[in-house]
Parts: C-alpha cells; structure tokens; sequence
C-alpha cells in the first residue's frame, strides 16, 4: 500500500485537481489529505462545492496532538466522500493557521504511515513547496513524492530549481526513486521526454489537457458528456497503475534506505 504526495514549485499546475482525480479513480479505497498549507479548504470548496463543508480538519488534529490524542482524532476529522471510496482529511481554512501545522506534521507522518501498514493508500496534496508550514516530513517521508509541473518554458523554469533542490534531498536521504515528476498537459507543447531531460527526473504520470474534466475534479462541475471515456480519466487510470508500479518497485529500497518504514 502507498503514501503519496503531490506538490508544485510554482504556479498552479494542477495539484488539487490530479490529487481529487487520482483519489477518485483509485482501484482501492483512499485517504486524500488535503496538507497545502495555504490553506482555503480548495477540495471542500471546489469538487465539493461546499454541500458537505466537513466542520473539522487539519487545525483540529493539530489541537489533538498538543493534547495526546492526535491518533484517536483521525477519525473524528476523516469524512467520506458520499458514492465514492475516498475519504478526506480537509486542510485548513486560513493561510493563518500554517504555523500551527508545523509541529503536526512529523507525528502525522507517523500516523498516516501506520495507516498505511494496515493497508490504507494514503493521496496528500501538499501543495506549494517551500511555503511557511509546508507538510515536509509527508514530502520526506512518502513512498513517492511527484513534482507537478505543466510542460511549457515559463512552468518548467519555476520547476527547475526544486526539481534539483528536491533531487539532492531524495538522494542524501538514500532513496531517489522516491521522488518522480507528474506532469500536466503532456506534450502542451513539450513532450515527457524532455521534461524528464530539463528536469533531470523520470516522468512517473503523465495527465492528458482536458479543461472541461478537469473542472469537475477542480470545481465540482458537472461532468460533461462522455466524462469516464475522457483524456483525462483515462490518463488518470493509467498515472494510477503508473504510480502503484512505481512504489511497489520501490519499497525494497526504501526499506534498505531507511529500516522500518517498509
Ligand atoms: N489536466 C488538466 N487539464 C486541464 N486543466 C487542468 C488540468 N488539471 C488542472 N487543470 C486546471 O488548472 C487549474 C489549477 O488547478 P489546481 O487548483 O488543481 O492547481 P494547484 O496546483 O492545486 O494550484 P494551487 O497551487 O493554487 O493550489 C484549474 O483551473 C484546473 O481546472
Ligand atoms: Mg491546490
């Protein structure tokens, strides 16, 4: 079973939507946590459309762990995505409330890794890296961690430096297969091969540009025409496959790297 994490060095690539895509096209049930600092509950207020606002998240595993009880409170704040699989940990509602993360993190790598040994997959959108309050022990401490980038000049320049910032990190730690690119709109205009090349990573998912299924995963909208079929849902199923290879190739060298967190 997998922890992973999706997070973007700069503008807006896609984190959100391919994070709310692959939970909801995952072969098995998922936890999708919502970890982007910035805050503004973007999944509750986007694919949810706000109609089932959960009234607790990140801020009150935060206060349970100041009290001891962080591993009772998951569930308290985990809600169910009603007719699908996937549940949900929101994120905060104020980009105020990042500090408060900061000492939660570690302990919720813990506790999302425990998770994971009992076989629960676990999707975090860590958002932006590099904010204050930034989720890097669930960067650090997944069995992958994909850098989201669309494939034009301007999104492959803002990648460029993380990429490598991230490269040396993943390989002082001892496990560079852990961090792999997931790309946005493959081939709009370059192609994964060289994004992989300007990027010095391997392409692990590749999402096809599809504006109008994307806006149901992004927006809550309603999904058009021939929406299962679309380039994006079956790109989706494919990064799926792609990504539940990849960590299962994996965890023999995660495990060497770092004894017992296979
Ligand atoms: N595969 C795709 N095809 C077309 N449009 C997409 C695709 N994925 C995402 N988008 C669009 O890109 C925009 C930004 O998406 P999203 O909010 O998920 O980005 P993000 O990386 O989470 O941004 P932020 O860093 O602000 O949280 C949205 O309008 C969304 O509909
Ligand atoms: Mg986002």
């Amino acid at each position: 079973m997998a922890l992973i994490t999706l997070s973007s060095a700069s503008g807006s690539p896609g984190v959100t939507t391919t994070a709310v895509g692959l939970a909801l096209s995952w072969p098995r049930p998922v936890l999708l946590v919502e970890a982007d600092p910035t805050g503004g509950s973007a999944i509750a207020a986007g694919y949810l459309r706000g109609d089932a606002a959960p009234s607790d998240s990140l801020i009150d595993l935060a206060f349970a762990h100041r009290n001891g009880t962080l591993l009772e409170a998951i569930p308290s704040v985990t809600t169910a995505i009603r007719n699908t699989t996937v549940t949900l940990i929101p994120g905060t509602r104020a980009h105020g409330q990042a500090r408060s993360l900061t000492s939660l993190w570690e302990p919720l790598t813990e506790a999302l890794r425990a998770l994971d040994a009992l076989g629960q997959d676990v999707i975090i959108d860590a958002g932006r890296l590099g904010l204050v309050g930034s989720p890097e022990p669930l960067i650090h401490g997944a069995d992958l961690t994909l850098l989201t980038t669309r494939c034009d000049l301007v999104a492959l320049s803002g990648s460029r430096s993380w990429a490598q910032t991230l490269r040396n990190q993943f390989d002082e730690q001892g496990a560079p297969a852990a961090l792999g690119l997931l790309v946005v709109g493959e081939g709009r205009p370059y192609s994964t091969r060289e994004v992989s090349a300007v990027l010095s990573l391997p392409v692990t998912a590749a999402l096809a540009w599809d504006e109008h299924a994307a806006a149901v995963f992004a927006r809550g909208e309603s999904p058009p025409r021939r929406f299962q079929g679309s380039a994006l849902l079956r790109s989706l199923h494919s990064a799926a496959t792609a990504i539940q290879g990849r960590v299962a190739a994996n965890r023999d060298q995660l495990a060497a790297a770092t004894p017992g967190r296979a």
